[in-house]
């Protein structure tokens, strides 16, 4: 990672994907800080994510995002994972590209309702079929984390470890090659 400037790796990809869980691991790997946006805004806030959306509404919740966006965006060597709808500004993305190479990690609709089925911590996938809620929000996203992104990674079936690990051997080689 030495010979560019940019020194921090974003991850994003739709919830529950596992960015947080993959994020942690890379950074342990590349030995390099970690920082989470959601956690960040909850700190901020000091109020649960469902709470913001509750209280404040999205836009508001959209606007804390931004700041937080804007605020790790400037920092260095750390390995940052973005909530889901960070791409829903391009800002955030132009922020986080500064400094930061842009990772999707491409999770299959099966996966991603697999880990959040029994979900109540996000407040946009509240009502009864979330499998459709699911299905209705990635068609609207999938086409801007191919967009933004620097380097797409199937999560397939692999294990939050093995992808971690996969994604620390491409960078080692992208960045020596350069
Ligand atoms: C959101 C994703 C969530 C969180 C909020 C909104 C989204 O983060 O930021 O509930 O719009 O996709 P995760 O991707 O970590 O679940």
């Amino acid at each position: 990672m030495k010979n560019n400037d940019k020194t921090n790796i974003v991850l994003i990809g739709f919830m529950g994907c596992g960015k947080t869980i993959v994020g942690k691991k890379l950074a342990k790997n590349c030995n390099l800080s970690f920082l989470d946006t959601d956690k960040m805004i909850m700190k901020s806030e000091k109020l649960s994510i469902n709470k913001i959306f509750k209280k404040f509404g999205e836009d508001y919740f959209r606007k804390v995002e931004r700041d937080i966006c804007f605020l790790v965006s400037s920092m260095k060597n750390t390995v940052i994972s973005t909530g889901g709808g960070i791409v829903k500004d391009k800002k955030n993305i132009d922020n986080l590209k500064k400094n930061g190479f842009i990772i999707y990690l491409n999770s299959d609709i099966k996966r991603i309702y697999d880990n959040l089925k029994y979900d109540n911590k996000r407040p946009l996938l509240k009502n009864k079929d979330k499998l459709y809620e699911i299905k209705e929000l990635f068609s609207q996203r999938e086409c801007l984390y191919k967009e933004y992104a620097d380097l797409v990674f199937n999560i397939e079936d692999y294990s939050y470890s093995i992808i971690a690990k996969n994604i620390k051997n491409t960078l080692d080689k992208e960045f020596r090659n350069r």
